[in-house]
Order: C-alpha cells, then structure tokens, then sequence
C-alpha cells in the first residue's frame, strides 16, 4: 500500500510577506496530521479486516473509512499545492498563465478580483483550476479538504481560507489575509504546473 510521506516546502525557508512562522509552523502540524491519517485509514482498508459484505450507505466501516480518506487525503494533497506556490514576490503572471486567467476573467485584476471573492465566500478553499473539457480556467470554491472537487481539471492555484490559515495573525480579518495571499504567490511554480498538462 501507497504510504504518504510529509514533504518540505521552500515557503517555510523564506520570510512571508504577512504570514508569520507561527501560522506556518501550526499549519505545517495540520499537513502532517492529514498524512499521518491518510496512512493510517489505507493501513486498516488493505489489513482484510474491513468486512466489505457489510457495505451500507447509512453507516459501514467502508463507508466511513472511505469518506475519511478523501477528507484525509485531500488535506495532503490541498496543502502541498498550497505551501508549494508561497514564498515568491506575488506581482503578475506571464505568458501562458496570463493568458489563461485573461481568456476566463478578460484581465489578471478580474481573474483575482474573483478569486477573492471565492475565498471569501469559502468555508475552506479557493481554486484556480483548468477545465481540460471547457479548455479554460475556472475559480472554484470547497468548503473542506474533500468538498467540492471537479473532475478533469488540473490546479494551479489553491488559497487556504480556513480560520487556521490566518487566526494567528489577523484575527477576523480575513480580507486581509486573502489581499496578502497573492503577495507571496510564487508564478514560477504556478507556470510549471501550466506547463505539465499545457506543454506548449
Ligand atoms: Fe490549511
């Protein structure tokens, strides 16, 4: 069975502009509790203890294993995406992300302009995330680490606006993280990943 490993990340090397060490250093906490739990949940379904003839929607082990590996699972995966692509000197975009986010929104301001409203409307997430079927970007909302996922679509961008993600440093105020957010977005990592299912 597939055992997931904590990762490091540059972002906790650098100074960020406006997210302390402190947040980072609990959220980092957070990660590595997702990948403890992710391990453990695959650990118990490949034991053959789970008695799969017992399957049943209302309540059965598998059922609750399996919807909390994806919670588990997709706090790892979230998080990596997300400490990845801190720790750069946020500004603009260039070439093929611009392009990307100007095709969807008509310009880079609009495109953030609705990401953070996104995030602002979000419980847990925002996304920037291309459609492979409708070619072009979408900023999608999730209000856990397993809610609300597209099928299809690759991730650029991922802002964390859990309470966890700023508490320490702003208070409330969320709208003040979510401004810094882009501040510390690295565009280098970002245009990688355009460039892994956009090879131009
Ligand atoms: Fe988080």
């Amino acid at each position: 069975m597939a055992k997931f490993e904590a990762k490091k990340f540059r972002s906790f090397d650098v100074e960020l502009n406006g997210i302390s060490k402190k947040t980072m250093e609990e959220h980092y906490k957070l990660y590595q509790g997702y990948v403890a739990k992710s391990n453990e949940i695959l650990d118990r379904l490949a034991s053959g203890g789970v008695d799969l003839s017992k399957a049943n929607p209302t309540y059965s082990e598998v059922r609750e294993l399996k919807i909390e590996l994806s919670r588990a699972l997709g706090g790892v995966k979230n998080h990596e995406l997300y400490f990845e692509h801190l720790g750069g000197k946020g500004g603009k975009p260039a070439g093929k992300v611009l392009g990307l986010l100007e095709k969807a929104y008509g310009s880079f301001d609009a495109w953030k302009a609705d990401l953070t409203a996104t995030a602002m409307s979000a419980r847990g997430w925002a996304w920037t995330a291309y459609d492979f079927d409708a070619g072009q970007v979408f900023n999608f909302i999730g209000d856990e680490q397993n809610t609300y996922p597209i099928w299809n679509c690759a991730l650029l961008v991922a802002l964390d606006c859990f309470e966890h993600a700023y508490f320490i440093d702003y208070g409330t105020a969320k709208a003040q993280y979510v401004a810094k957010f882009f501040d510390n977005l690295d565009w280098t990592v970002i245009g990688k990943r355009a460039d892994m299912f956009l090879p131009s």
